[in-house]
């Protein structure tokens, strides 16, 4: 009688299990979901650091566990003249990281771009020598990583320093102390705070002259006996390139190095590429209708295969988590994401999870989902 009683209770239980996982999946957060896998991360700009963008904040507290300042931690902003450093923005950022315990990453130490004039050059505008810059090298780094020492806990230490087919870019740091700035500037920031983790930095990292180039360097560095944690894969991705074969060939030949790879600034463009549509590069840049297709919203169609390259990508870290240290979005809302202006001005782009209406898109259920 009692069995019987029993199972005539059983589709009434079931339910409310199921309702009750369905609920408590529902409540789940990014970084809740992920806290066993890897970082969930996003950039911050001023007024997330600032607190004026309440919305933004809510979503950054309640959904990630990482941050990065989308640019407030460069060097025209950190020294913007020689010796007198800016740190009250990169201040506020990592208040704000450790108020909220999260995983705090400084971006970036050395960059060809978004640097200062003065520090290549001397006061007649000519550049300086390599015993200069090496100098004003140590000092910004050292500065910069001992006035966070402990605090921040990954740096990325230089970006951007290989093109696409495995030469050194011709940037000033190159022209005028060769290869050697990249091992100083990870000696100088690991004696600035040994505890850092380290990284390299950069984009397409999945071409076959570039891959085998970052390889070639953390190989040098580690020969040489200095640190390095990890290469930082920025990820300004399309809907059709890179395929997800090359891009994961990227994530396993760093992780073999006995480094881990970091998905550092991903977003997804939801619209055509300039690239592909025109062999005239000073054309590439300039604003056409036909390239800016969805001015006031996705068509269904275009959202879904939006959506399940991102479920894709995240299917393919899941993969890899062993081999991935932190998956960082670059930004928070489409509203402020920089895909609106580039490679093409003034399009209106989809690149993130949450909406212009600072609202989680459907595809941020489905990532949480993809963790069970
Ligand atoms: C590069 C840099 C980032 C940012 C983007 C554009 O990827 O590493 O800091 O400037 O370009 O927003």
């Amino acid at each position: 009688m009692r069995t019987y009683k029993l199972l005539l209770l059983l589709p009434t239980l079931l339910l409310a299990l199921f309702s009750c996982t369905a609920q408590k999946s529902k409540n789940t957060t990014l970084k809740d979901a992920y806290k066993d896998k890897f970082f969930i991360g996003t950039a911050l700009n001023l007024d997330q650091i600032h607190g004026k963008d309440v919305q933004s904040v809510e979503i950054v507290k309640s959904q990630f566990s990482s941050i990065v300042a989308e640019n407030c931690m460069k060097s025209m902003y950190l020294q913007p003249e020689e010796g007198k450093f800016f740190f009250d923005d990169a201040d506020k950022f990592v208040e704000f990281g450790e108020k909220n315990k999260m995983f705090i990453i400084g971006h970036n130490l050395l960059w060809h771009s978004q640097a200062p004039r003065w520090f290549f050059t001397d006061k007649d505008g000519k550049n300086v020598t390599p015993e200069v810059l090496k100098e004003r090298i140590k000092n910004h780094i050292t500065t910069i990583v001992t006035h966070y020492k402990g605090r921040i806990q990954g740096w990325d230490v230089v970006n951007e320093a290989i093109l696409d087919d495995g030469q050194y870019r011709k940037s000033k740091f190159y022209e005028i102390l060769g290869e050697e700035f990249i091992p100083l500037a990870f000696q100088y920031a690991h004696e600035a705070d040994p505890d850092a983790e380290l990284y390299y930095n950069d984009y397409n990292e999945w071409f076959p002259g570039k891959r085998e180039a970052i390889v070639k360097l953390v190989k040098t560095l580690k020969e040489r006996g200095l640190r390095i944690d990890g290469i930082g894969m920025q990820s300004h991705l399309g809907i059709e390139t890179p395929s997800l074969e090359e891009y994961e060939k990227a994530i396993i030949t760093y992780s073999d190095l006995g480094l881990k790879a970091s998905i550092t600034e991903l977003d997804v463009s939801a619209l055509p590429s300039p690239w592909g549509t025109s062999a005239n590069i000073s054309d590439v840049n300039k604003y056409k209708k036909e390239l800016d297709p969805y001015k006031t919203g996705l068509t269904p169609e275009a959202e879904k295969v939006w959506e399940n390259r991102y479920l894709d990508l995240f299917k393919l870290y899941l993969k890899h988590q062993d081999r991935i240290r932190r998956v960082t979005l670059w930004g928070v809302t489409d509203l402020q994401s920089w895909k609106n202006d580039f490679p093409v001005r003034g399009r209106t782009d989809y690149p993130l999870l949450f909406d212009r209406n600072y609202k989680a898109k459907p595809v941020v259920q489905k990532l949480i989902d993809l963790t069970k």
